[in-house]
């Protein structure tokens, strides 16, 4: 007799519980998911079989089917049993409080409850909760079927055995979990993103530079790099035969110099208008939808020869 799937519940699926629901399939598991919106289940069908030809791409489990999902408008049979819960649904922290405690009401007492939230802290969340020890913060970056990254942090209440398991987890299905020490607003990577915004937007709203060519600063500079290696290791690279420690008695001054030179921004209308406008030239020289498509082509290829080489981290 086939041994069951193991199960993996998914609550809320719009953009992100839709890709998480699609990747999870791929790597074997049964999914369940539940969403009260309307037009949930067609929607969510919708997106897992726009995701699924990346996803075959990419390698599937022998045991992966479309046919493993179930979905329900019943959050109770949705997560009893279920191996792992990944909560998905809209970032409002009475929300996630109203969902936690549905969901502690029907799952095993030590099932990990992940959430995808961008913004709010774990500490917040597990307030309130019955086994606020299982709770963690598994956020990954859009789209989650695609992107390896998953921020993984634990709030005042979460056991340290939570964070291993969840790391754990995510790394037996192939993702690259990281382990944020601290809760600190907006996690790590999209504080590095925004510093890096911060500064675009203050060089475009002072003249320095079209939006075409800071895009094109990146997308053909520093951006071809950072896939492949991040800052502290392309750092030591530049370094020559020195490495980290030459480079940074070489260039640690003016990198200090440049620091104490980055620029303040407001998203002001008049700042906006300008990134509006830019965004809208560049858009003009380009089909959006083939751009997408090509885009996300190029990730799933870059994603494969990633694997393939043994020395990248
Ligand atoms: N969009 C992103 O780029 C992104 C990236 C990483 C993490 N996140 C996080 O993921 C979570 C979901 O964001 P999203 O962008 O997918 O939002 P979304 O609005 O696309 O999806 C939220 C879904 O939750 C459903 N929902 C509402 N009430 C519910 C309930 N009681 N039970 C179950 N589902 C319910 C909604 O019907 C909707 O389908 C948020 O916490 C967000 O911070 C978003």
């Amino acid at each position: 007799m086939r041994k069951p799937l193991s199960k993996i519940a998914v609550i809320g699926c719009g953009v992100i519980g839709a890709s998480w629901a699609a990747y999870f399939l791929a790597k074997g598991f049964s999914v369940a998911a539940t969403d009260p919106g309307h037009n949930a289940e067609s929607s969510l069908s919708k997106w897992i079989h726009a995701f699924w030809p990346s996803l075959e791409k990419q390698g599937l489990a022998p045991e992966a089917s479309l046919d493993n999902l179930v979905f329900s408008t019943d959050l109770h049979s949705t997560v009893k049993n279920a191996l792992f819960i990944q909560e998905n649904g809209p970032e409002r922290l009475d929300i996630k409080h109203s969902l936690i405690a549905a969901i502690e009401e029907a799952a095993l007492p030590d099932t990990l409850i992940a959430s995808s939230s961008s913004g709010l802290l774990v500490s917040d969340m597990q307030s309130g909760a019955k086994h606020p020890e299982r709770i963690v913060l598994g956020h990954p970056f859009n789209p989650p079927h695609l992107i390896p990254l998953v921020e993984v942090v634990g709030g005042k209440l979460t056991s340290p055995e939570t964070i291993e398991r969840a790391l754990e987890f995510y790394r037996s299905i192939d993702k690259k979990p990281i382990h944020i020490r601290r809760e600190v607003k907006g996690h790590v990577a999209n504080r590095l993103q925004a510093a890096l915004w911060k500064e675009a937007f203050h060089l475009v709203d002072q003249g320095v530079i079209s939006v075409a060519d800071l895009d094109t600063a990146i997308s053909s500079g520093p951006g071809l790099r950072w896939a492949l290696l991040g800052p502290f290791l392309n750092l030591h690279l530049s370094g020559g035969e020195g490495g980290i420690e030459h480079l940074l008695e070489h260039l640690g001054p003016p990198i200090e110099d440049w620091w104490a030179d980055l620029g303040q921004v407001s998203l002001t209308a008049h700042t906006n208008k300008k990134i509006i406008d830019g965004v809208r030239q560049e858009l003009a020289l380009h089909d959006e939808t083939l751009m997408r498509q090509q885009r996300d082509k190029l990730l799933v290829s870059l994603l494969q020869m990633k694997k393939d080489s043994d020395q990248l981290p």
